[in-house]
């Protein structure tokens, strides 16, 4: 059965709501796929239009104005290879008739011929945008990312955005003395679990003049605490001061800076990523007093292997490392993390790593998820899902751990005496909230007038989330 077979997958669409009730109008994106060969290049075509739904585009009977243009080769016939190039060629026409009226067309090459003559497609055939061989579909809707990206593109999604995992606090204006600041956006990691790098775009870092200047201004209204956001915050590398030439600055340099404004006490930031952590900011928690020794650096997970497939670009050790190097230059900084449950392979060993590294590092807090299927998103297609009720029970025993652990670390603050920043009132009357520098809540009976100031406080009990202080008048 080694027929060709134009396949364009009209049919997944007959179901479906129509473009104006979903909306997909707006995003408007066509794709054709060419399949030739066996049957399982059939399967293959239909998995990549699965894949590539969520990235907004839909199936066409023909190329001539197809967005994207899959041609899925065999390599089994003679001079199958010439046919690719023939088909490229005819594409090729197209793709510059789109390109006059401002239309573009991508061009992919996938299948056997791909997978064998991949670099010397690309070379030879400067029309085709990116090569994808049989056993990397999973990663298309990455290439298709970075391809849409590489020209300047901006790929308008229809994955749907769920706060819960790829929302950034958005204040802006300040509500009370602590503030958010977004200093960089997007992320370029391409987790196979994750929508951000699809729904965020491409890693993007605004210069460091504006946020100077908003800080500046934060600062001016009041607030003492700035926590510097961003989905890859570490990744941050920002066009420097003007003044200072084309240089471009790290979230170190960033960091070292905003610390010398007047009123800005406490810097925080967040969200990191392992691979991100590098000396210069691991040695600012040393060197920074204004940076507060707290550090969110999430893992996912305890086991290399789940590392290795959810694309993570570190392993237990590397991170083991970089936590042990903050320790060292900052010997009482709190620990927090992100963990997933339940992913794709994830066996009762995997899961049984992880909590072993939780009990390795000691957190003062975690997030932890159990997995969830986002389509077009590569884990959402891997082999071995994990039943829900074996995500559910490996999701309490590893969030009992983490509680247990948050519960030891606010015991460690107990007698101790420190700033806490006072954000607003407390429950009670009488009471006002602050946050200590450990990012705890702290509960202290006093006066709304401090409310907006550092005050020192000792802590005299704990509560499940939260410390209860007295505030310590100056002699
Ligand atoms: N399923 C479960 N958790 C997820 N996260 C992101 N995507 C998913 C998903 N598909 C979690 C990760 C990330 C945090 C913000 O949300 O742990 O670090
Ligand atoms: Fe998503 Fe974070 Fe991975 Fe980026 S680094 S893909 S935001 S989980």
């Amino acid at each position: 059965m080694h027929e060709e077979a134009a396949i364009s997958h009209k049919d997944d669409l007959k179901d479906r709501p129509t473009p104006e009730q979903t909306g997909e109008a707006a995003i408007g994106k066509t794709l054709f796929i060419q399949t030739y060969g066996c049957q399982m290049n059939v399967y293959d075509s239909e998995r990549m239009a699965d894949v590539l739904r969520p990235l907004g585009y839909s199936s066409v009977d023909k190329p001539d104005q197809a967005n994207l243009v899959v041609l899925n080769t065999c390599h089994i016939r003679e001079k199958a290879t010439e046919k690719v190039y023939s088909e490229i060629g005819r594409l090729k026409a197209h793709k510059d008739a789109m390109a006059l009226t401002g239309d573009k067309m991508t061009i992919a090459i996938a299948g056997c011929v791909a997978q064998a003559e991949g670099e010397e497609i690309m070379r030879r055939a400067p029309a085709v945008d990116l090569v994808v061989g049989p056993q990397a579909y999973h990663k298309l809707p990455e290439l298709i990312a970075r391809a849409a990206r590489a020209s300047g593109e901006r790929l308008e999604t229809s994955f749907e955005a769920v706060e819960k995992f790829d929302a950034l606090p958005t204040l802006r204006t300040p509500d009370g003395p602590s503030a958010f600041l977004s200093v960089q956006e997007g992320c370029d990691k391409f987790c196979t679990f994750c929508v951000v790098p699809y729904t965020r775009g491409a890693e993007y870092s605004r210069p460091v003049d504006p946020i100077i200047q908003e800080a500046r201004g934060l600062a001016q209204q009041g607030v003492r605490e700035i926590t510097l956001l961003g989905q890859n915050v570490n990744a941050y590398h920002g066009q420097g001061p003007a003044l200072a030439g084309p240089e471009t600055w790290s979230l170190a340099q960033l960091v070292r800076h905003l610390a010398k404004i007047g009123g800005i006490e406490r810097i925080r930031y967040t969200t990191s990523h392992p691979s991100d952590m590098d000396d210069d900011l691991i040695e600012a928690h040393g060197e920074v007093k204004e940076l507060m020794p707290y550090l969110h650096l999430p893992v996912q997970s305890g086991s290399n292997k789940i590392l290795k497939a959810m694309n993570r670009k570190h392993s237990v050790e590397s991170y083991l490392d970089s936590i042990a190097k903050v320790r060292k230059a900052r010997p009482d900084i709190a620990l927090a993390s992100d963990f997933i449950v339940g992913f794709p392979g994830e066996t009762e060993q995997d899961f049984e790593d992880t909590m072993e590294l939780v009990r390795a590092v000691g957190y003062a807090g975690a997030y932890s998820f159990k997995y969830s299927k986002r389509p077009g998103t590569p884990a959402s297609e891997m082999y071995g899902q994990v039943a829900s009720e074996v995500a559910d029970d490996r999701l309490q025993r590893l969030q009992a751990l983490i509680l247990e652990q948050q519960r030891a670390f606010n015991a460690t603050k107990v007698g101790e005496t420190f700033d806490v920043l006072f954000t607003g009132k407390g429950r009670n009357e009488g009471q006002i909230l602050g946050r200590s520098p450990w990012l705890q809540s702290v509960h202290v009976a006093g006066p709304d007038r401090l409310i907006g100031q550092l005050h020192s406080v000792r802590i005299i009990g704990t509560m499940p989330n939260s410390l209860t202080g007295e505030l310590v008048m100056a002699s």
